[in-house]
Order: C-alpha cells, then structure tokens, then sequence
C-alpha cells in the first residue's frame, strides 16, 4: 500500500508489522516509512529502490526486511488494465532483474531478504493460476536459497481473486485457490527444495466487494435519438470510474422494492460532462421515474477509493448499516469542502474589486 493507505490501515489499528509498502514508484515519503520501520515489509519493485533503500536505512541505522516483486509471465486472461504481470506490465523485475536484486539485497548490511511477491492481477477465475504463481516463485528461491537468511521463507502469491459483479459471473472460492496451492506444493515438492516456506495472498476485492452497494437517485429520464430509454443518474464517474476505465458492468435494482418485475432496458449515464455510459442496458421496472433510488450491488471496493472530485461535486458519504443500525463513517461533503484549500480564491473572497465602468 501506499503511504496514505498505510497510514488509514495504522488509524484503524493495524500493527506496522503487518503493513506491506507497494508500488512501482515509491514516493521519498514512502522510502522513509520504510527506513523507519512505519511499514513491517516492504515490497522491492526496481534495482533503483535498492540504492534508495539503502541511503535511507544509511540514515536511520534500521534493517529492514524486504520482498521482491517477481514479473513473470503467468498465463492470466483479463482486462489488460489490470493485469500486473507480463510483457507490458510497469511492476517487478524480470527473473534477471532479480537475480541481480537478489546480490544486491545479500550484501547489504542493513536489507533483508524475507521472501518474494507476484501479485499478477484482477479477475482472476481460474485458481491454477496461483499454482503457476508459486512455481515460479519457488524457482528463484531454489537458484538463491542462501541470500534469504530467514526461515520460513514468505512466499506472497498477490491478490486477484475475483468478485461477482454481475448474478451470472463465474467466481473462485477460497477452497479451490488453498487446494491449487496445496497440490503445487506437493507437486513441484517446494519444501523439500527451499526448505520450510510460508505461502501469504493479498485479497483484496474478493473480501470486501459484495459488502458495499452505490445508491444513487435517478434524475432524468428520456428517450435517445438512436431509439430506446436513458436514465441519467446523480452521480457517475465521480463515484464510480470502473465503467469508464474498463467497462465494467454492474447491475442496477429499485431500491425500494427488489423483486419489482424489471424487464424495461435504459441505457444508464452519469452526471459528468463526459458521456459517462454507467450501463449500456439495465433491466429496471417499465415504470421506474426521476426521484427513485436505484441500487448498484459489489460496489465495496475500488469505488469510494477511486471516487474524485471532478466538475467539482462534493462525494457522496460512507455508511455502514448492521441489524438495521446505520452510522456515518465517512460524511457526506459539502460545498465548503470543495472550497476549502482554494487559496487564491478565498483570499480573494475578502477582496472586493470595484468594477467602475463607468471609468473606462
Ligand atoms: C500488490 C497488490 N496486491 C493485491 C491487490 C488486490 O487485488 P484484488 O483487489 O483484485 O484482489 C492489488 C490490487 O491492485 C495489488 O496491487
């Protein structure tokens, strides 16, 4: 993660030890929580973070544990915006790459090699695909046991399991990815090889996407040129840029009722001054007007941390409901929040200009 992320995981009480820092670029900032030991492992993703990691530990006399990010290519078929690994992928370093980062780390004072990472990308739905993962981790470990001086050595398979955004998305279950992982194991014998390992996996929205759902009010509806209905919602890329960046698709229920008989297709658009296409057909209630609340499920990752600010609209709030109990945890923002940090406008808010056109 980020610092920023790493600093919302600390707030809510997560130990630094169990932080890992992420990234293909890592900020100064970021080199130094790492330095710090603010972060319990970082996440080598370039030789160039090697120098940088040692002119900061330089400074502040820690050792630090360390991974390094491994791009291999693994076979994963996905939305090439978010696949990681690969020809064209900007993460990790290439097996030779690592080979060189791996002599680097050993003769460091002051790094330490705890283990190696591949994270190949999102959606994933076929669990061999960790198992590909894991062989090729454990092939560098084999060629370089001696320069990871700890034991077991971690073994990071990356996140990716995917999450059902539509009823008909095939998904994979926790089950299917730890047995992958077992008959890889025992497969390839990796123990006995490299010795004792610990397998580790980064879910990310597998966990927690279908915890969230987006509500949003309809606004407008009409008829396209092109034929066919059009709602426009009151939001859009701004709360949600999954549609925009990989054409995701969502479904959309009436909120008040989800059993209501939905067969009526609308195109679905946002509020931005893109065209902001949401949906490109939503089966909603024939009847369904301006005013109703509409429900978009799996929204409970990559929404509310990709939302932006854009055309200036203040974000929605974040709320979380338990046994029919709701609490605010993120509030809703106003229109003081998009002004505050304006400063040059505030100051000039205080300055009155005397438009005397009568003088010119
Ligand atoms: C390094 C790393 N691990 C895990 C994840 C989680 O991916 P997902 O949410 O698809 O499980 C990401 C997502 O970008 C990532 O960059």
């Amino acid at each position: 993660m980020s610092a920023g992320e790493a600093a919302i995981a600390r707030r809510g009480g997560i130990p630094p030890s169990r932080i890992l820092l992420h990234g293909n670029y890592k900020s100064p900032a970021e080199i130094e929580l790492a330095a710090t030991g603010a972060v319990g492992l970082t996440v080598v993703d370039s030789l160039g973070e090697i120098d940088d990691l040692e002119a900061a530990t330089g400074v502040t006399g820690n050792t630090i544990d360390l991974m390094l990010r491994l791009n291999e290519h693994v076979g994963l078929v996905t939305n090439r915006k978010v696949l990681t690994t690969g020809e064209n992928a900007k993460f990790g370093l290439t097996p030779e790459s690592a080979d060189e980062a791996i002599d680097r780390i050993a003769s460091s004072k002051r790094m330490r090699l705890v283990g190696m990472h591949l994270h190949a990308g999102s959606h994933i739905t076929d669990a061999a695909v960790f198992g590909v993962i894991l062989g090729h981790l454990a092939d560098i470990v084999a060629r370089h046991r001696s320069a990871f001086p700890t034991s077991p050595v971690l073994l990071d398979l990356g996140g990716g399991i995917a999450a059902p955004y539509l009823r008909s998305d095939s998904t994979l279950s926790p089950q299917s990815v730890a047995s992958a992982i077992r008959s890889t194991l025992e497969r390839l014998a990796i123990e006995r090889r490299i010795g004792p390992v610990r397998v580790m996996l980064e879910p990310g929205r597998s966990l927690v996407a279908n915890a969230g759902l987006l509500l949003y009010s309809i606004g407008v509806r009409k008829r396209l040129p092109v034929g066919g209905e059009m709602l426009a919602l009151d939001g859009g890329l701004t709360d949600n840029p999954r549609p925009a960046l990989y054409d995701s698709q969502y479904e959309l229920l009436p909120a008040d009722n989800l059993d209501r008989p939905s067969d009526h297709p609308f195109r679905v658009f946002g509020r931005m001054c893109e065209t902001d296409v949401m949906l490109d057909r939503a089966l909603l209630p024939e009847g369904i007007a301006p005013g109703e609340v509409v429900v978009m499920p799996t929204a409970g990752a990559y929404t509310y941390s990709m939302s932006s600010r854009y055309n200036y609209l203040p974000r929605p709030p974040v709320l979380f409901v338990k046994d029919g109990e709701v609490r605010e945890v993120v509030r809703r923002e106003s229109t003081e929040d998009i002004l505050s940090g304006q400063k040059a406008l505030n100051a000039a808010a205080s300055w009155s200009p005397k438009l005397d056109r009568s003088a010119t």
